[in-house]
């Protein structure tokens, strides 16, 4: 049979650990690579990228969705956040998702559930400034889900690079046997990154949100070859923002993309982060500084 007639015409879904180690094992056990996918579901066309990533580099492609409690330093977010699982599932079986594991919270976190995975340094910064606990809650899922699948390889979005650089780091440091794998933000024909949060936008908030990534993208440019100090074009890009209808900016700043260490000009390989409010939404994005224009 060929690998596309092999492709299940409804994706199947675990619930448990159990059950996805004995379907990974199946794979395994005939030899084939495994690529996973974490989310959170609301599924976008930056997720199917990282599905089809996947689908290129692994013989098999699993993804997950688990809304993480741990992860959300406000209730309203967590609440709101997009959940639709027959949507998501119709979504994944389309570009060939071979399994979703879509774990209860019960499954994740067992009463008495006491570890906690944190990365130092690293989390102190940027959306771990605003956001306390999130990136606690992220190493510690993402680390309890590399373990329960044992994957090949594991796929995150550049768009969440804080994200991506703590897991970097943990698996890294915690030697676990998984590589991982960043894949570029998939961006809007205007420019907006595509994130799960966009669908919260009103009309005109909606309108705005493209200038988040114009600024950073034209202050990244602006860096590019370590010539220019980075203070004043930080300082201007906040105010572009705030001028364009960010009701809040929580940061616009220049960070070394190995460490995040703040820079004062781009003369290591760096991205200018920043991260804005909409009303009640907020949107975080990041470009990296050309080395040279
Ligand atoms: O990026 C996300 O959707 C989440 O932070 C992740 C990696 C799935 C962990 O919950």
């Amino acid at each position: 049979m060929s690998k596309s007639q092999a492709q299940p015409a409804h994706l199947p879904i675990v619930r448990d650990t159990a059950a996805l180690r004995r379907a990974l094992g199946v794979w395994r056990a005939a030899g084939e690579s495994v690529g996973l996918i974490p989310t959170m579901g609301g599924l976008h066309e930056g997720h199917l990228t990282l599905i089809r990533r996947a689908k290129a580099e692994c013989a098999r492609a699993v993804a997950t969705i688990f809304v993480n409690p741990r992860q959300f330093d406000r209730k309203e977010d967590l609440e709101s956040y997009p959940r639709d699982e027959a949507r998501d599932a119709a979504a994944l079986t389309a570009v060939g998702c071979d399994l979703l594991f879509a774990p209860p919270v019960e499954e994740m976190y067992p009463p008495g559930f006491a570890a906690k995975v944190s990365v130092a340094g690293l989390t102190e910064v940027l959306d771990g400034l605003h956001r306390p606990g999130h990136f606690d809650g992220v190493a510690t899922v993402v680390c309890k889900l590399l373990l329960q699948a044992l994957p090949d390889r594991a796929y995150f979005g550049e768009k969440d690079f804080q994200q991506l650089t703590v897991v970097t780091r943990m698996v890294r440091d915690l030697e676990l046997p998984v590589v991982i794998r960043p894949v570029e933000t998939v961006r809007e024909s205007d420019g907006l990154a595509m994130a799960s949060r966009n669908w919260h936008l009103t009309v005109e908030q909606r309108r705005r949100a493209p200038l988040l990534s114009k600024v950073l993208m034209e202050t990244a440019h602006a860096l590019a070859g370590g010539r220019a100090a980075a203070a004043p074009l930080l300082m201007e890009a906040r105010l572009r923002l705030g001028r364009g209808g960010f009701t809040k900016v929580d940061y616009v700043e220049l960070r070394a993309a190995d460490d995040l260490a703040a820079l004062e000009r781009a003369d290591r390989p760096a991205r200018v982060l920043g991260a804005a409010w909409l009303g009640a939404t907020r949107l975080i994005d990041n470009v990296a500084v050309p080395e040279a224009e």
